[in-house]
């Protein structure tokens, strides 16, 4: 099965039931206050934000496009800012939640859209569904939590850089490499458990659709394995899926910076959530620390001439 595949039946299987735990509600609302804490970092023009509306000038337009969207994370945190969003997960059913909370908010196609697709399969890097103006030239892409699931990063990034207009941003959020440390039967942290936790591969080969399987070898420490309390998704069936469908569990902020790079991203900074966040994973508990980026697509020469 290619990691295309196992996303799509991993998180078709799941998004009824993905984002609506308390602790996921959490972890959202924490997600959102640290990204629209900065919206200039985020790269959300400063025009569109409220606090320069002395001008009678109409609002410039902003478009977003959620990659890997889910259910809208991304969407929900950056719409207010921004005057349309497009979404792209190769889902099909969280496109169709994806698009359903759009319309259940009073949001028009030609506002906020989002449509299932794939930009990283290196067999069809130009799909025809995604050649029209309007999935093109974006001001932000954001992309929650996913590039652990894609199998290429520096690819997906730059792939994702050619969605942008010249000095758009690319703004993303993940996990930090060791900076997971497990949850007690209280929910509090255990101390000196600090390290890895979270499901990863073992040297699982995935066909990336260019033919050749890759195998990923990781080595990490292994510190205690967490309790198993929630049975629904503590299954053997559940976990395998939703490991097929990761690629790694996290990243280094050095590592994150050198994909960037390696995409050609300019002004790129990383940094980390100060507090951990509470989330639970195939039944074990876990506080993981979360890390943003972005990285800005170059202006070349010649290109935007007119707002210089
Ligand atoms: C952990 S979820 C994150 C969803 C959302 N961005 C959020 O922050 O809540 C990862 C999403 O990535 C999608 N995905 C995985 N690989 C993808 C790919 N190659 N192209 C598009 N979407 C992909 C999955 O279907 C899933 O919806």
């Amino acid at each position: 099965m290619s990691l295309a595949e196992a996303n799509r039946r991993f998180f078709d299987a799941v998004s009824g039931s993905y984002d609506n735990k308390p602790w996921f509600a959490e972890v959202n609302k924490q997600v959102t206050s640290e990204l629209r804490d900065d919206l200039v970092w985020a790269g959300i023009p400063l025009t569109s934000t409220s606090t320069v509306t002395t001008t009678n000038a109409p609002p410039k337009e902003v478009r977003l496009l959620d990659y890997a969207s889910g259910t809208g994370l991304m969407t929900r945190i950056f719409g207010p800012y921004v005057t349309s969003s497009r979404a792209i997960d190769i889902s099909p059913n969280m496109v169709t939640s994806y698009n359903a909370r759009a319309r259940d908010a009073g949001l028009g196609e030609t506002v906020v859209k989002g449509v299932v697709g794939d930009l990283f399969d290196k067999s069809h890097p130009s799909p025809a569904e995604f050649e029209s103006a309007e999935w093109w030239g974006f001001d932000v892409a954001a992309v929650g939590f996913a590039f652990h699931h894609f199998a290429d990063v520096a690819y997906a990034a730059g792939q994702l850089k050619a969605r942008l207009r010249p000095g758009g941003v690319l703004v993303i959020s993940d996990f930090l490499e060791g900076g997971d440390v497990l949850a007690g039967e209280d929910g509090k942290p255990v101390l000196g458990s600090e390290g890895n936790h979270a499901a990863h591969m073992h040297g699982h080969k995935h066909d990336d659709g260019s033919g050749h399987a890759h195998d990923h070898h990781h080595h990490h420490h292994h510190g205690e394995e967490g309790k198993i309390h929630d049975v629904g998704e503590a299954t053997p069936e559940f976990k395998k899926k939703m490991n097929a469908s990761i690629v790694v569990p996290h990243f280094t902020l050095e590592g994150v910076r050198q994909f960037f790079a390696e995409a050609g991203f300019v002004d790129v900074d990383v940094k980390t959530m100060k507090e951990r966040s509470y989330m639970e994973f195939a039944g074990k508990k876990l506080w993981r620390t979360i890390l943003f980026a972005k990285g800005r697509r170059p202006v070349e020469d010649g290109q935007e001439k007119s707002e210089l």
